[in-house]
């Protein structure tokens, strides 16, 4: 034991002594680490000699060439101009420092490996260092929403993906609130060029009261150069509930409904048509421009979205009314105007007690009468028919015209 002990320390010291000797000379090197497309330096340099450097070198292997080989070499009689058998490496170094850096532009995976610099020395010979390169590729991050819809039973809500990292990366969710009401995994899935793409997944029960919590997927990992938050919003679907149909006033409705996304609305009419000149339907709304008994019936509304529809009813009931009392107003001294209420609107008609109304005498458009000659022709009794569906009233304008043709005049009776 004793003995096994001191033998060890021996060759320890030996170790030591061996490494000092030589210990003026150093060839330092590093390990790199780089982000895929970016820049890697490849540090190199001698220290502690006075020796001639007569040639630098560079050699490497990569997964695709597992054996090294020689991808650089620069002497001294090339000066500072080396021998490049890759185009993607520049070098940086000098001969005279006996500096051997190289650059290595747009790094690719297939860079990834181990590299060594060799210095040719006089006396010393050939001193090398050897250094790992290493690649990162950051992953395509994103959130995809699982479309839950309303339920009781556990269901994905939405997969936060890092895909094709490398080294791989972390993904995980941060839920606050929600943290002892959804459950969350994660997997792994491995790639031959080393890549890998982490999937996590969150889980819950799709309840109401759940929609529209926030919550948030991180990536983290040595391939992103900071953290990454992906912000999403818990959104669980339904299709419309109840429909309501809300007066906004006198001849303006409003369908109101609750659905996920946002229901669409359509307006009809039960067994006919929608009157276009007689409502303005707007989204939800429905207004009816003139209200008559025309528009009398039953109106649907129908709320839908992609997982489902749902329907509400309106009755419109706009009393009719037969032409009420008929007034004659005197527009001008020979222009008259039949004047009444009705629903619908009262059609009139004009007419010459006793006799057939003169149109190169008089002049009728609809509810009005005109004495276009004061002539004496004109005398007699006129009359005014109002009528609608529901019934007719009348009213009447004596006219009298002096044979002399002046003075006039002309008397409305009702
Ligand atoms: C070697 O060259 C590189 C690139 O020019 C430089 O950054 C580095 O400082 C040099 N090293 C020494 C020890 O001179
Ligand atoms: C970097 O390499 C990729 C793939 O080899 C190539 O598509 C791209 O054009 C290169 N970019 C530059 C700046 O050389
Ligand atoms: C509605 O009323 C307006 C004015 O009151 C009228 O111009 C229009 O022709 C009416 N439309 C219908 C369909 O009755
Ligand atoms: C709702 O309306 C929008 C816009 O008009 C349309 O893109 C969508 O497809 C409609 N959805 C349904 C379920 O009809
Ligand atoms: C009123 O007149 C319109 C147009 O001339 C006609 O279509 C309608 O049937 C009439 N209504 C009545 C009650 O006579």
């Amino acid at each position: 034991m004793q003995r096994f002990f001191v033998a060890s320390c021996l060759t320890l010291l030996a170790v030591i002594l061996r490494s000092s000797d030589t210990n003026a000379l150093h060839v330092i090197g590093g390990s790199v680490k780089v982000v895929q497309g970016g820049t890697a330096i490849l540090p190199c340099y001698v220290t502690d000699t006075n020796d001639d450097l007569t040639q630098i070198s560079w050699q490497r292997r990569t997964r695709e060439n597992p054996r090294n080989y020689i991808f650089f070499t620069a002497s001294y009689s090339d000066g500072d101009r080396p021998q490049f058998f890759n185009e993607q490496f520049k070098f940086i170094g000098n001969f005279k420092d006996k500096n051997g850096t190289l650059q290595l532009l747009n790094v690719t995976l297939k860079d990834e490996g181990s590299y060594t610099c060799i210095f040719t020395l006089v006396p010393s010979g050939n001193q090398k260092t050897e250094m790992p390169l290493k690649v990162f590729v950051p992953p395509f991050t994103s959130v995809k929403d699982n479309l839950p819809t309303l339920g009781t039973e556990e269901v994905l809500f939405a997969t936060c993906t890092a895909v094709g990292s490398r080294p791989p990366a972390e993904v995980r969710w941060l839920t606050g609130a929600l943290a002892d009401r959804v459950r969350t995994t994660r997997n792994y899935i491995h790639y031959d060029n080393g890549m890998t793409t982490t999937v996590s997944s969150l889980f819950g029960v799709p309840t109401g009261d759940i929609n529209g919590h926030k919550v948030q997927c991180v990536i983290s990992g040595d391939s992103l150069s900071k953290e990454e938050t992906l912000p999403f919003t818990i959104q669980i679907y339904f299709s419309p509930r109840e429909v309501n149909i809300k007066a906004i006033s006198g001849d303006s409705f409003e369908c109101v409904t609750e659905a996920n996304p946002n229901a669409n609305f359509t307006w009809s009419r039960s067994g006919q048509s929608l009157l276009q000149s007689a409502v303005r339907v707007e989204g939800a709304k429905l207004q009816l421009l003139n209200l008559t008994s025309d528009l009398n019936g039953l109106y649907q509304c129908e709320a839908s979205n992609k997982y489902g529809r749902k329907h509400g009813q309106l009755y419109v009931h706009v009393p009719s009314v037969s032409p009420t009392e008929v007034n004659m107003k005197a527009i001008s001294g020979h222009s008259f105007e039949c004047v009444t209420e009705a629903n619908p609107n009262a059609n009139f008609t004009w007419s010459r007690y006793g006799q057939s109304l003169l149109p190169s005498v008089v002049k009728v458009e609809g509810a009005k009468l005109q004495l276009l000659s004061l002539t004496s022709d004109l005398n007699g009794l006129c009359q005014c028919e109002a009528s609608n569906t529901y019934g007719r009233k009348y009213g009447q304008l004596y006219v009298h015209v002096a044979s002399a043709a002046s003075p006039t005049t002309v008397e409305a009776k009702d």
